[in-house]
């Protein structure tokens, strides 16, 4: 039973992920073979000789994928992490890890036997000084160069570099390895010097696979950040963003960063996050040279919430009663398991549908009208986590899928098994699963739970959000929201 929750798991360790940096060397990537020991243990790959894991060959998904994607052999992503490695490390029962060093999430203890527990809570409702942590903690890891984990920026057959002996990865830091993940998940297929990139893939959106690939990285993020702080129990905060109206309420100098009085698609200098530069912006470089992006900041973030004239419909947050609705979706998923899927719950979640389920093309609501909202760096695919608002806009969104996962107890027969976009299928579900009994984390949320009638708010969430809204805001339906 647990050999196959663990090959499972494997596949999710190096999924998207980039590599430990003792196998980024020639014979490393030579050989195919990553295997590492766990810190401490030098010569033991994978912890065999005390029975945490073993290196084996590794079955990447064999299954069909749908038909957004018709390159198969050009990819590097395609049934990762087999063009660079196809022996990695297998844990047993519940060790976990690249080197099968550590323990599955929510388990701690010398035997990983013991379970603990983090809760990510609302960040608007954190003191003075836990909102001051969270921002210097964020702040850290912008800063602080990953213990373990180092990005290629090169696709494989340039990986050894031009003297075929300099492998061409290098060490990011601890926040930018988050954004380049993402990054790497959503960028386009290159099709060689002079050709097009082809822009429809997206391993970790527009399929089944959003929210556990979110939820896989934002898990390693929090761990990452635990290492980094030597604090076990620290974790994420995340935004309520289905307040309705057009006010960005963590955006602020004691959050996420107000406005700058100087510019009005910038952060405020009393904020740290204007310092901060994003990372992943040359998207056209990366296309037409088939290059892949690299550890190098360059500009400031981009704001400007509730302003983009041009689009009226992503000038206001998603409302309370569009948490309702999605919740209320019975089906996980539904064909062709995409961006255009209707009754989906994950499409209406990530906001490709109405709150309610059905599909509209123009429609941006839940996940994606948040960010859209932002009007700026957290509103563009490839480079959205640059904004740290990006993790709390994800771990409610996190939130709001466990919740579904718990009230419809849901299990992973629901996922669909093949014919999803490339990268989506079950085989990358193990992440799919409710987070306090299986993950070792729980959200503190007050779920609007009543029929809201724009009157008045049911009283509990209220209190989440006493400064809530006026009558005035009122909307005639939920879908005047979305049409121009
Ligand atoms: C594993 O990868 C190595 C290095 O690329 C290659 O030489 C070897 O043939 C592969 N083995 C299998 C079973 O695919
Ligand atoms: C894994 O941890 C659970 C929870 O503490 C424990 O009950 C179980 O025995 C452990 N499994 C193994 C194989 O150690
Ligand atoms: C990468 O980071 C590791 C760990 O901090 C360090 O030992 C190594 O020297 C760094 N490599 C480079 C090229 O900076
Ligand atoms: C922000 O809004 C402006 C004005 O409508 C628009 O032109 C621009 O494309 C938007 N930027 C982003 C990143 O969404």
């Amino acid at each position: 039973m647990w050999k196959s929750v663990c090959l499972a798991l494997m596949c999710v360790v190096l999924t998207h992920a980039q590599f430990p940096r003792q196998c980024v060397t020639p014979e490393g990537l030579q050989s195919g073979t990553c295997c590492p020991s766990p810190t401490g243990l030098p010569n033991d790959e994978c912890g065999s000789s005390t029975g945490r894991g073993q290196c084996v060959s590794i079955a990447a998904d064999r299954r069909p994928h749908g038909p957004q994607y018709p390159h198969d052999g050009r990819d590097d992503r395609e049934r990762w992490p087999l063009r660079f490695f196809n022996r990695t490390c297998q844990c047993n029962g519940n060790f976990s890890g690249f080197n099968c060093g550590r323990c599955r999430h929510g388990l701690t203890g010398p035997n990983c036997d013991q379970r603990s527990t983090v809760v990510c809570r609302n960040v608007m409702q954190m003191s003075t000084d836990e909102k001051r942590a969270f921002v210097n903690d964020l702040d850290q890891a912008k800063r602080t160069v990953h213990p373990d984990l180092v990005i290629c920026t090169r696709h494989y057959q340039e990986i050894f570099g031009p003297d075929g002996a300099s492998v061409q990865c290098e060490n990011i830091t601890i926040y930018n390895y988050f954004v380049w993940t993402h990054y790497y998940s959503v960028s386009k297929t290159y099709m060689g010097p002079g050709q097009q990139s082809f822009g429809g893939v997206d391993f970790s959106h527009e399929g089944p696979g959003f929210v556990t690939w979110h939820r896989y990285h934002l898990l390693q993020l929090e761990r990452d950040m635990q290492d980094m702080l030597g604090d076990p129990s620290f974790a994420l905060l995340y935004w309520n963003f289905a307040i309705g109206g057009s006010e960005c309420d963590i955006c602020t100098d004691d959050l996420l960063g107000a406005r700058s009085s100087f510019d009005t698609n910038g952060i405020s200098s009393n904020s740290v996050f204007s310092q901060w530069r994003v990372i992943c912006e040359s998207v056209e470089e990366y296309e037409t040279l088939g290059t892949i992006c690299n550890s190098a900041e360059t500009n400031p973030i981009r704001r400007n919430p509730a302003v983009n004239v041009a689009r009226p419909m992503v000038q206001r947050l998603p409302e309370p009663q569009d948490i309702i609705d999605c919740l209320e979706l019975n089906t996980f998923d539904t064909p062709p398991y995409y961006s255009t899927s209707s009754q989906s719950f994950r499409n209406t979640i990530e906001g490709y549908s109405a709150p309610q389920g059905n599909y509209d093309p123009v429609v941006r609501s839940l996940h994606n009208l948040a960010h859209l909202f932002l009007n700026g760096t957290g509103g563009q695919t490839h480079l959205s986590p640059n904004d740290p608002i990006f993790i709390l806009l994800h771990t409610f969104t996190d939130a709001i899928f466990d919740e579904w996962l718990q009230r419809h107890t849901a299990g992973t027969v629901v996922y669909p098994e093949e014919n999803a976009p490339i990268g989506h299928n079950r085989e990358n579900a193990e992440m799919f699963v409710t987070a306090p009994e299986n993950l070792g984390y729980t959200y503190e949320v007050q779920w609007p739970s009543e029929a809201i009638n724009h009157e008045t708010y049911s009283s509990h969430f209220t209190l989440c959000h006493p400064i809530y809204k006026k009558k005035t805001d009122k909307i005639k339906s939920v879908s005047d929201l979305f049409h121009h």
